[in-house]
């Protein structure tokens, strides 16, 4: 048997737009340009389109006279989820939506409920979204941390609009540096210590400091390094053992950020599974002359110098960081299709680095450039005080998230840990990602501003209201399973208000952050919404309010769904009290 076909509902601004272009096309227009726009300024509409001056040379026509057609056009349709459509200035058209179109759109919030903001704009596509990637004996470094918390707001996003998304962890757990480790190990370490450790990281990254402090007084610790890689390479067990052992102690202390961050991942592939890998990159860059020989090295070169070369062999025979990458993508190609997008969160720091990798992707046939997205985080710098940056003097993370949870628990013990890890993710999201971040706790930890903390106590208001009209009267609108109508008969006279126009577009927001790759769109959207719910809590009473109570209650509602909605797009809990 067939399912029932779903009946595609197009948003008002999509039924315009289509509207519009066959008018114009019936019109004469080859390829009519029409683009609907939130005007700035809410007195130019809730929509706007300069569609009559766009066409204007097709038609042959003056752009007032087009748009007083359009608009005819538009008016004679009847939309109900018009108020009505003026022209302004030069051949404007802007449009004012009604009230019933608002009462529709809390009603639609209301029964979809944790569902709204979703789309499917990106069905049937794959994305492997690349993240966090921290280095096995290295300190997760705040850097790390950052990848963490973007590429996760990235693949929550991504899968909220559609996206089929795996997440990766590439994990850096090979290089010549594991060579030293071992050295280091073997002379200074005291496994059974490590093993009972809460920080074998901390322990492993001392052993390592201190194989350089010793390698400067005696040279030949190099070479025992470079000799204890080499075994590593050809599979020695003790090397092997050893090894194993540095990722098993590393990863149970990522994996304890990673929960506590409720931050998961589909696959670890680290560069170590790409190791056998790596003839099949060499033969295709060589048989293909993109390699070349270069004093015993194997090089990319790019036409026209486009960018350095970037090595692919060193003369020792050793492959390389960007060896692993190659194979690494095409390891993925190869089992997910040609077609999957590859997403991969990293310091922007390494920019010129993946230009250099995508470029020579395309070259070699690989990924195409389309496929391909690195978003670059900015650096993180800390004002002085309490976690200065001073050299050699590592941050680890671990007193990062105990010292946010310590300040949050100063408005609430029991919310401190969603509270203080919540208001560290949001600090790393609210500004475009490229940016650097002057870390300052006093403007992380806030309830008051543009921070998590004031995102998560707005919400918690919400629910606090909603509470007390449930406990008081049976709220009709106390939750969101009550699906129904918005009792739009009570709705305030005049235009619907700013928090009604707030709250229709969190869906675009999501579809924009989700193309843009980010997630600050949806931040300053939040920001935004709380600030209107506030305004409108604070001018108006909601429980007790007669006539109005059950609209306002509704409006109080979808506040709380899309704040919790959007909150969770960034992986952030919101909880019910605060
Ligand atoms: N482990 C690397 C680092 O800490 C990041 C890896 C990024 N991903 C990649 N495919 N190269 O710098």
């Amino acid at each position: 048997m067939n399912p029932k076909p779903v009946p595609i509902l197009l948003s008002a601004r999509d039924q315009l737009h289509a509207t519009i272009t066959k008018y114009l096309s019936t019109l004469g227009a080859d390829h009519p340009m029409v683009v609907l726009e939130r005007p700035a300024n809410r007195e130019h509409g809730d929509f706007a389109t300069n569609a009559a001056l766009a066409n204007v040379k097709a038609m042959n026509s003056k752009p007032r006279e087009l748009a007083t057609k359009i608009v005819q056009h538009i008016v004679d349709k009847k939309y109900d989820f018009l108020e009505r459509v003026e022209i302004a200035g030069p051949g404007f058209i802007n449009f004012h939506l009604s009230k019933k179109y608002f009462g529709n759109m809390l009603s639609t919030i209301r029964k979809e409920g944790e569902k709204y903001g979703n789309s499917i704009m990106g069905k049937g596509k794959t994305v492997i979204v690349e993240f966090s990637s921290p280095n096995i004996a290295k300190p997760f470094t705040i850097g790390h941390l950052r990848s963490t918390i973007i590429g996760d707001a990235i693949a929550r996003m991504m899968s909220f609009s559609g996206y089929s998304v795996l997440r990766d962890n590439h994990l850096g757990d090979w290089g010549t540096q594991f060579g030293k480790q071992i050295v280091a190990m073997k002379k200074w370490g005291d496994e059974n210590a490590i093993e009972r450790s809460k920080q074998p990281v901390r322990m492993l990254v001392e052993l390592y400091v201190k194989f350089h402090a010793e390698a400067e007084k005696d040279p030949t610790l190099e070479d025992e390094g470079r000799a204890w890689f080499a075994k590593l390479e050809k599979g020695d067990a003790e090397a092997r053992r050893l090894w194993k052992k540095c990722i098993d102690w590393s990863m149970v202390q990522f994996n304890a950020i990673y929960k506590r961050l409720g931050v998961s991942f589909d696959m670890m592939l680290g560069e170590s599974f790409f190791e056998d890998k790596m003839d099949e990159v060499i033969a295709d860059f060589t048989q293909s002359g993109i390699a070349k020989e270069s004093q015993g090295a194997l090089l990319i070169f790019y036409p026209g110098d486009k960018y350095p070369p970037l090595m692919l062999r060193k003369k020792d025979g050793a492959t390389l960081y960007a060896t692993r990458d190659f194979a690494t993508d095409k390891y993925r190609i190869g089992k997910w299709g040609k077609d999957i997008l590859i997403v991969n969160e990293v310091g922007a720091e390494q920019s010129l680095y993946f230009h250099q990798l995508y470029e020579a992707e395309e070259m070699v046939g690989y990924c195409k450039k389309a496929q391909r997205k690195h978003v670059a985080h900015g650096m993180i710098r800390f004002k002085e005080g309490k976690m200065s940056t001073r050299k050699g003097n590592t941050i680890w993370l671990e007193d990062v998230l105990a010292e946010a949870v310590k300040r949050a628990s100063t408005f609430n013990p029991k919310t401190a840990e969603e509270v203080g890890l919540g208001a560290l993710k949001y600090n790393d999201l609210k500004r475009e990602t490229i940016k650097d971040v002057l870390f300052d706790w006093d403007e992380v930890v806030n309830l008051k501003g543009n921070s998590g903390p004031y995102l998560q106590y707005t919400y918690a208001r919400a629910k606090s209201v909603l509470k007390k009209a449930g406990g008081a009267k049976g709220a009709k609108a106390g939750s969101v399973k009550n699906a129904g109508s918005v009792p739009t008969q009570t709705m305030e006279a005049g235009k619907p208000g700013a928090l009604e126009y707030m709250l229709d577009q969190f869906p675009e927001i999501v579809a924009r952050s989700t193309e843009e790759y980010a997630p600050h769109h949806i931040c300053t959207y939040l920001f935004a919404l709380a600030q209107e719910f506030n305004t409108f809590y604070n001018s108006r009473k909601i429980v007790g309010s007669g006539e109005h109570e059950a609209y306002r209650l509704s409006l109080t509602e979808a506040t709380a769904v899309v704040l919790r909605n959007g909150l969770k797009v960034l992986g952030i809990i919101a909880p019910e009290k605060m």
